[in-house]
């Protein structure tokens, strides 16, 4: 077993990967209500996935006031399909696993306090996981076609509405920060950029499908930060480069649409993509991981499929519906810890527990 860390207990690498002790997990960091039971590392035995985009695509993004009040609608139903789709009680649970942070501290309060009280109740262990620990693992529960298993060590590139981070992982619940965007996370500009264009939020996945219609080169878009800053990344200059030019050529045809999305996609990825083949060739680690909302990109995904296949580095990346938020890799990310935790005896963050809106998933790398 490794040494603990910031998280309370390590990793257990002893922790059965199917046929174990059942867990709940459940995430409710931003606007997904979500529950899953897993019966090891990488098993799952069902996921459920409550999104509000509805309630908030009328306001062109999340309201945390309605995001919480609609956590607290839906939680009790949506655990109760997961355990109802994996055929157990919470009598037949050992565990409990929860998304602790970062996210909208109302949105994290009701998932925090939901699972300490159904927990509590039934005499169960809860775990607090982190958000970005949970995607990087996500993998763990399968990958997409075409993809690798997921190894360490690797570089994780964590790309969603919320974040875009590049991490060192080490093994499992060892990480280091090797840089952050400074400003938009990739999906945001994704979102801004489409909400410009008038066609809805979120927008990532329209303009992932227009781009695939039209010319990357078609106008010319700086790729920031993408000879310097190191491994930190910024999106706003995109953004801005993208709605002046909406501004001096307004109104615009459908193919010059299609042109503006593939132009913005290619710069978007290429940035991220040259940081991660970096990184990874630098530590001389065999793996990138992608994961996150915006890893569902096609062209994210190919373009990393290339970049980093050229220099004999694999690529692990889960399939769309466990890149966008969900419990399962939650679960993913808690049941060797909790595992860790229940092997010693101690280790549980019971009443203690609390939601961490800002939270690092590992000290910057020197
Ligand atoms: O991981 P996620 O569900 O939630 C956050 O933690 O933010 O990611 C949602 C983000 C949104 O910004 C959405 O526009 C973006 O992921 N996204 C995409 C694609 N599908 C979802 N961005 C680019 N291309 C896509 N295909
Ligand atoms: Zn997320």
């Amino acid at each position: 077993m490794t040494a603990p860390d910031a998280f309370g207990s390590p990793h257990d690498p002893r922790a059965p990967e199917r046929d174990g002790p059942l867990l709940l997990a459940i995430e409710s960091s931003c606007d997904e209500t979500a529950a899953a039971v897993l019966d090891g590392t990488r098993s799952l035995r069902s996921s459920v996935v409550h999104s509000q985009i509805d309630i908030h695509a009328q306001y062109g993004g999340v309201v945390p006031e309605l995001a919480s009040r609609n956590h607290v609608l839906a939680i009790g139903d949506v655990v109760r399909r997961a355990l109802d789709e994996a055929g157990i009680t919470a009598r037949d649970l050992s565990g409990v696993a929860v998304t602790r942070g970062p996210g909208l501290t109302g949105s994290l309060l009701v998932g925090v306090e939901f699972a300490k009280g159904l927990a509590g109740s039934l005499d169960l262990p809860i775990l607090g996981v982190h958000h970005l620990e949970g995607h990087l693992l996500a993998a763990r529960l399968g990958v997409a076609s075409g993809f690798a298993e997921p190894v360490f060590p690797c570089v994780a590139l964590l790309v969603s509405g919320g974040h875009t981070s590049l991490y060192a992982a080490e093994a499992p619940g060892v990480y280091r920060e090797l840089g952050r965007t400074l400003d938009d996370a990739a999906g945001e500009a994704f979102d801004k950029i489409s909400k410009r264009l008038g066609l809805g939020y979120p927008g990532g996945a329209v303009i992932d499908g227009l781009a695939e219609l039209g010319r990357p080169d078609a106008i010319d878009l700086p790729r920031p930060m993408l000879k310097k800053g190191g491994y930190d990344f910024s999106f706003s200059g995109i953004k801005t480069a993208v709605t002046y030019w909406i501004d001096a050529h307004e109104p615009l045809s459908d193919e010059t649409t299609r042109d503006l999305a593939a132009s913005f996609r290619e710069a978007a990825c290429e940035v991220l993509v040259a940081k991660s083949v970096r990184a990874a060739r630098r530590l001389g680690y065999p793996q990138i991981v992608i994961s996150g909302g915006v890893a569902c990109n096609r062209r994210l995904r190919s373009m990393m499929l290339e970049g980093a296949g050229r220099r004999g580095i694999s690529v692990a990346a889960p399939p769309p519906s466990l890149c966008t938020d969900n419990a399962a890799m939650i679960g993913a990310a808690g049941y060797g810890r909790l595992w860790a935790a229940m092997s010693s005896g101690a280790g549980f963050e019971g009443g203690a527990l609390d939601a961490t809106s800002s939270w690092s998933l590992g000290p910057r790398a020197a």
